[in-house]
């Protein structure tokens, strides 16, 4: 009787119970940011976030008229502002305006996107690559394109959200492992693959929380007994790991053509914008045909194709900036580690993430380390787990050993003297 009741409740007797449903303040996460930003106030923390930067950010940037240091893009080999890139992309303009105006499928093609695919598939050994507008929406777009209802996605526990919200967009069920253990993924392929009928394994090239990889020789050889595709994202493994910037295929030695699906994205190394996927003919034949993010989106503006396939030829050609940047990042850790930071699962890749615990704390660290001339953004729960707080730095090869040094010893000393700062810095009702 009262199940009835409920359901036959008048409708403004529901919207008094969620509030006004037109009332964009009434949207889900709004409260909580909305007290995020009080107690930040309270404390006198600045946002860390959205900075308005003067020029082109690279190992330094310009804010508020000020040098400095920056850890906080990622341009990893300096190749964003290249002089050959900037022609690339003025020649693009002169010849092909700044849009596609349509997608491609109808406004059709220019010799930029093709010249970028054939790059980008040689560089995986693949048949062939697509790209799209969106490394996000090439995840979102490409998962439930491949797999759906019937279908097992299984993920890495610390995927990119653009992983997550794909596979809940393909409607297939999804499961994840806990980050980088393969004996979990393995576990769970053995007891469930029976049940589903294709199986899609995903997982990062390079992990851009946490700056670890997995291992791909054990990837492979599981997928292969499960009879699952492996989809590996190298946003940000390209141009970081291997001799030659080649990514967690060439740093394990393995032919690139045993990953089924690499995706990755053009805005870290390559620095454009935009998504791609590399594999078969006959994957890259389907997207192009059937995916709806690529076929119904407009086309990559020419300028950003031309100038992500002069930033991938520059890359093959100058592996001197990736030796500098594996030097750089190698340098970094090793030198917080011996200062006593906790750098967590850390490989000594572009990626060094600091871990302080607490987000209060993550935060005031940054707005220190900006006040010290230093821009390097933390990271605070819920994009981290909880008490896993931290300050992010991503490493370029354009970084000097003096930019390295002077930001370790200012973090230094802030955390040394961070014990004596952190009662001022707790709220008056004790809560963070
Ligand atoms: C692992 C991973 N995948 C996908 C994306 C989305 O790519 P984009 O920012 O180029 O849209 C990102 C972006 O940070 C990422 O880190």
């Amino acid at each position: 009787m009262a199940r009835v009741k409920s359901m036959r409740r008048a409708p403004e007797a529901a919207s008094r119970d969620h509030g006004d449903p037109t009332d964009f303040s009434s949207l889900p996460g709004f409260e909580e940011l909305r007290v995020q930003r009080a107690v930040g106030n309270r404390l006198g923390l600045e946002n860390p976030y959205f900075k308005l930067h003067e020029g082109r950010a690279g190992s330094h940037t310009l804010i508020g008229n000020r040098d400095l240091i920056n850890f906080s893009c990622y341009d990893y080999l300096g190749l964003n502002g290249h002089p050959e890139i900037l022609n690339a992309a003025q020649d693009a303009i002169r010849r092909f305006g700044v849009s596609c105006s349509a997608s491609r499928v109808v406004a059709g093609e220019r010799q930029v996107h093709r010249d970028l695919e054939q790059g980008l598939a040689k560089h995986y050994a693949a048949d062939d690559a697509v790209v799209m507008v969106s490394g996000y929406a090439t995840n979102l777009g490409v998962i439930g394109q491949l797999v759906g209802p019937k279908d097992l996605i299984v993920y890495d526990a610390v995927s990119h959200n653009s992983v997550v919200m794909g596979s809940v967009l393909s409607g297939a069920t999804r499961r994840s492992f806990a980050h980088n253990d393969l004996d979990n993924l393995d576990d769970i392929l053995a007891s469930n693959r029976a049940k589903y009928h294709r199986v899609l394994v995903i997982v990062e090239g390079l992990y851009s929380m946490d700056g670890d990889y997995p291992d791909l020789p054990r990837l492979i050889d599981i997928k292969r007994r499960h009879q699952a595709w492996l989809m590996v994202d190298e946003a940000h493994g390209l141009g970081v790991l291997g001799a030659r910037g080649g990514g967690v295929a060439e740093h394990f030695n393995v032919d690139p053509r045993d990953v089924d699906i690499w995706m990755g994205t053009l805005s870290k190394t390559l620095a454009g914008c935009g998504g791609y996927i590399a594999g078969s003919a006959m994957l890259v034949d389907y997207l192009r045909s059937l995916c709806n993010a690529f076929v119904y989106s407009v086309g990559m503006p020419p300028v950003i194709a031309a100038s992500a396939a002069k930033a991938l030829e520059i890359m093959h050609r100058e592996p001197e900036r990736v030796e500098r940047l594996q030097h750089n990042s190698r340098y970094f850790q090793a030198g917080a580690q011996s200062r006593g930071m906790n750098t967590g699962t850390a490989s000594g890749t572009a990626v060094c993430p600091v871990i302080v615990g607490d987000s209060v704390a993550a935060a005031y660290l940054s707005q220190r380390m900006f006040e010290r001339g230093i821009n390097v953004q933390p990271v605070l729960y819920p994009a981290v787990p909880a008490k896993t707080s931290r300050l992010r730095f991503f490493l370029t090869s354009m970084h000097s050993q003096a930019d390295m040094d002077t930001a370790l010893s200012v973090l230094h000393e802030e955390l040394s003297i961070l014990p004596e700062a952190m009662p001022k810095l707790t709220a008056p009702d004790g809560h963070h």
